[in-house]
């Protein structure tokens, strides 16, 4: 799909509210300037996590996501993106700092205790069952909750058409594409307030990744809060209405997922092989309406 065409889906639902502009993180009372104020959905604060005793790969983490937004994470490979998605779902020990869900601690609460409270999470690799069939995957995703499995099918199956039509495949017969559905759907099976999705374009062709962010919108559009850790910034930041560039387990940018596409520190900083994206674009045709560029 053309940046227009995908332009013209996603824009103007989440514009980008004037005068706002990504800010240096250094300036931490400014670090959510840009967000809709309100209590926040979920929010992490400060976040000190890691894997081995004495390494941290979370050094101090924020990250805000208010009720119906869909944020982006982006950023460098090991900076510790999937690390801190792992964090939100109770998966990698944090060491400081909180995270509350709808102004509760949650912090290290287990997985299954979150899914509980509403929280999704679909991880970038393995994350469907290749020798069960799709409908078993989805019944995996409502096995808290098994009586609510016919009504939950019913809403996947309306999101992914493909998904209803071929319950009785074996996920481990699907292409890319359909097995990041099953993923997703599984994840939507218990009704999330919250849907934590780690890289759900990698590994697909442009087409279908673009399938996978115009998907995740919808979801979004269904009421599903998103936060979406993406190795394709462009695009993630042209479908998610706040963005964050992570580098070295610490927040380096925020911002508008728009504005953080044009800023040029976190073009030449951050996102070098997007910086050729940008300029290309701005010869041929504009990402984003010139009204918004300021
Ligand atoms: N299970 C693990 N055990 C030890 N170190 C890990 C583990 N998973 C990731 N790391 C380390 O954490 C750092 C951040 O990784 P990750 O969060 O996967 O980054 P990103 O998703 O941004 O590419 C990397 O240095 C990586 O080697
Ligand atoms: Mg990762």
């Amino acid at each position: 799909m053309s940046d227009e065409a995908m332009d013209a889906v996603t824009r103007d639902d989440h514009g980008t509210p004037p005068g706002t502009t990504s800010v240096a993180l250094g300036d931490r009372a400014g670090l959510h300037r840009g967000a809709p104020t309100g209590e926040p959905l979920l929010a992490a604060t400060d976040l000190v996590a890691g894997y081995l005793p004495g390494v941290n790969i979370l050094n101090g983490c924020d990250l805000v996501l208010h009720p119906g937004e869909l944020i982006g994470i982006i950023g460098p490979n090991g900076a510790g993106k999937s690390t801190l998605l792992k964090a939100l779902f109770g998966l990698v020990n944090v060491r400081s700092g909180s995270v509350t869900l709808g102004g509760e601690d949650i912090t290290n609460l287990r997985a299954d205790h979150l899914v509980q409270r509403g929280v999704g999470f679909v991880p970038q690799n393995n994350n469907v069952f290749p020798s069960l069939t799709i409908e078993e995957n989805l019944q995996m995703g409502a096995f808290q909750a098994p009586r609510k499995f016919a009504e939950r099918f019913a809403f996947v199956a309306e999101l992914f058409p493909t998904l209803g039509e071929r319950r009785r495949q074996r996920a481990g017969s699907l292409s890319g594409g359909e097995r990041q559905m099953v993923a997703m759907a599984r994840a939507l099976m218990m009704e999330p307030s919250v849907l934590l999705l780690d890289e759900p374009s990698a590994g697909l062709s442009p087409v279908k990744q673009d399938e996978t962010f115009l998907r995740t919108r919808k979801i979004n559009k269904a009421g599903v809060s998103v936060v979406i850790v993406e190795q394709n910034a462009r695009r993630a930041l042209q479908i998610c209405d706040r963005g964050y560039v992570l580098d070295q387990g610490r927040n380096a940018y925020s911002g508008p997922g728009r504005q953080l596409m044009h800023d040029p520190k976190v073009i030449e900083l951050y996102l070098g092989t997007l910086a050729t994206d940008v300029e290309a674009a701005a010869t041929h045709a504009p990402l984003i309406p010139p009204a918004e560029k300021s």
